[in-house]
Formats: structure tokens, sequence, C-alpha cells
């Protein structure tokens, strides 16, 4: 509370404003953290590694005005429509069934607004279907055929998001996958459930007035039992803003992420007063906490990989995974990747 008396004129216009039930505490009367009344000098955006080009584009864009979210949309959009990243978009490796079904989220923290797809087909950009959501309805996610019709209505046109080397991939896992089915096995072929990959990317971007957003996009886990949703487009795991506070996302296995609402959870830990490195690594905690025992190596640890990547409303970012690895930052000091935090030393 001030120490300013009150004039009789401010306590008759306070005493009438709460007879009308109009908001009667100002935002400024409410113990804050700090981290409110903070902003960065210039714009900050981080994301996994995948993102070291979006985040580049990110921060070019935010530094001419653009929107926090447009900035971080055309930032994931470079590896949505590159045909060499196998986790994301065109290229993305598909489901069992050799289809590529895209998940994608984002949110805009000037605005508190949000807006997800779910198993789309046949859209290279799914975070720009997600952000048409988000601006021109009243709902948050739409999923399968139906997001796709929603897209077609907005002038988007059906592809194939497979790429010669994504087919070529699959073809070898469906080969392999039994030794006792009927498709021979061939060389060379990845083993059945070897190496899936669980890519993705998630790019979360704050502007030099402290307004923040954040985006997710991925083609999900490789050769998923058709239908499989991941963490990608839920809000409050596969990414979560809130303008008060920052920004968090993922990649990695999802259902682990999903258990923790980790986007959520990371943010609420920076709302507690945590350095963003420190809330990821919070959150990984809680992972491992929430891991049933078929997840986990006989010394404890996950059995799977997950990262967590944050920036909060002052431009402070960080990133940690278990057991280290490289997350994409940009800044007034340039493009660059830098070390995700360990769990596990
Ligand atoms: N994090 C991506 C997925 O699990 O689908």
């Amino acid at each position: 509370m001030s120490d300013v008396p009150l004039s009789r004129r401010s306590f008759i216009g306070a005493a009438g404003a709460a007879v009308a039930g109009a908001t009667l505490i100002p935002e400024t009367a409410i113990a804050a953290p700090y981290i409110r009344r903070s902003r960065p000098a210039s714009p900050v955006a981080v994301a996994s590694a995948n993102g070291i080009r979006g985040v580049a584009r990110a921060i070019e864009l935010m530094g001419s005005g653009t929107d926090t979210l447009d900035a971080a949309v055309e930032g994931v959009k470079i590896q949505e429509l590159d045909p060499e990243d196998n986790s994301v978009g065109y290229g993305g490796l598909p489901n069992e069934e050799g289809v590529v079904q895209l998940d994608a989220s984002c949110m805009h923290g000037p605005t508190k607004r949000a807006g997800a797809v779910a198993c789309l087909e046949g859209i290279k950009t799914p975070s720009e279907i997600a952000r048409l959501v988000l601006k021109y309805t009243n709902h948050i996610m739409l999923v399968g055929r139906d997001a796709q019709r929603f897209a077609l209505s907005y002038g988007y046109q059906v592809e194939d998001l497979l790429t010669p080397s994504s087919r070529e991939a699959w073809l070898r896992w469906r080969a392999n996958r039994g030794a006792n089915d009927d498709w021979l096995n061939v060389d060379g072929g990845q083993e059945p459930m070897g190496v899936r990959v669980t890519g993705t990317i998630n790019l979360n971007c704050v502007n030099s007035a402290g307004d923040i957003s954040s985006v997710t996009t991925t083609s999900g886990l490789s050769w998923k039992i058709p239908g499989r949703v991941g963490d990608s487009p839920i809000i409050g795991a596969g990414q979560y803003t809130d303008n008060d506070i920052g920004a968090a996302g993922s990649t990695g296995r999802g259902e682990s992420n999903i258990m923790v609402c980790g986007g959520f959870l990371t943010v609420e830990f920076m709302r507690q007063g945590m350095h963003p490195k420190d809330a990821c690594l919070a959150t990984l905690k809680r992972v491992v906490e929430k891991t049933p025992p078929r997840l986990l190596r006989p010394d404890g640890r996950p059995n799977f990989g997950l990262n967590f990547y944050a920036v909060n409303k002052k431009g402070e970012y960080g990133g940690a995974s278990f057991t280290g690895g490289r997350y994409a930052v940009a800044d007034e000091r340039g493009a660059r990747l830098e070390d995700l935090a360990a769990l596990y030393s």
C-alpha cells in the first residue's frame, strides 16, 4: 500500500468503484514478483538446437517490430519446410502406416490466447494452422480431418509430406519390424524399434516491450500408432506462455512431458522466482518422479530423452535435459548454440 494518504477525491473515487463492483485493487498494489517490472533490452529467442536458424529469424523480425507470435511462427516454419528435418513438418517421419501426422500449438502472451492442431495430415506448416485457430476461432484445438478442412478453408492445399528419404526410412522400418511377418527383411534397415525420432522444434521469444510468445511443432514419434498425439499440441505441455512471467516448451518423449504439464510447470517455477535454467531442471526432476518403472533404467534414470527450454520476461533464458546437449539462443549477441544444463552429471 502507498504511504501517501488518499485525498478526499481519490477516496471517493475508490469507494465509488467499490460500490459499482469495478476493479478494486490496482495491479500495482498487489505484491508482484520483481520479474514483472522488467523486460529485456533487446529481443531474445530460445529454441531446441534445430531452431538455430529460427531464433535468428525471430529476433530479426522482432527487432523490426513484428509481433512475437508471428516472429516465432516464422522461426519454426524454417524447420517445417525443411525436407532434411525428419522430426517436423515436410520430411517428418510418418506413423506406422506411412502417414505423416503433425501436431502444433502456440500461445500469444499479450492477448492471452492459444491455438493448436493435432493429427493434421497433408499440410506442411501446422504452426500456421495453430495460429489460425488462435486468431480466428473461439476454440483452442482442432484435430484430424477437420483440422485439415479448416486449413483448406484458408486456402492451404493438401500435399504429400513424405520425402524420398522419409519414405525410404519408413519402408525399411516396415520391412524389418518383425521377423515372422510377411515383409521380407532388408539390409541396412534400422532395428524395428531401435532409434525412434522424437524430434520437434520449440521456440519461445520475448521482445523489448516484454511481450512473449511460444510455438511448438512436430511430426511426433516416428512409427507411432496412427492417431497418437504427443505433447506438442497440448497447451501447458508442449509449450506455455504467461505474459507476466515467461514462456517454456519441450522436445523429446511427449508422453512423459504430458504427465507433468511441463511447459506450464516450468513457467510456474519461474513465477516462484527461479531462473529459467533452474526451472527447466526442476521440471525434469518432476518428470523423473512421475516416471513408471518400465521407463527407468536399472540406475533409476529415464530411458528416454526430454528437454525443456525457457525464457523469462527479463530476457533471461535457459534449457535443460537429463544428460546435456545443446540448444539455440539468439539475442543482441547473435544466434548461437549453448549447453543445456544436465540433471545428471
Ligand atoms: N515431443 C514430441 C512428441 O512426443 O510428439
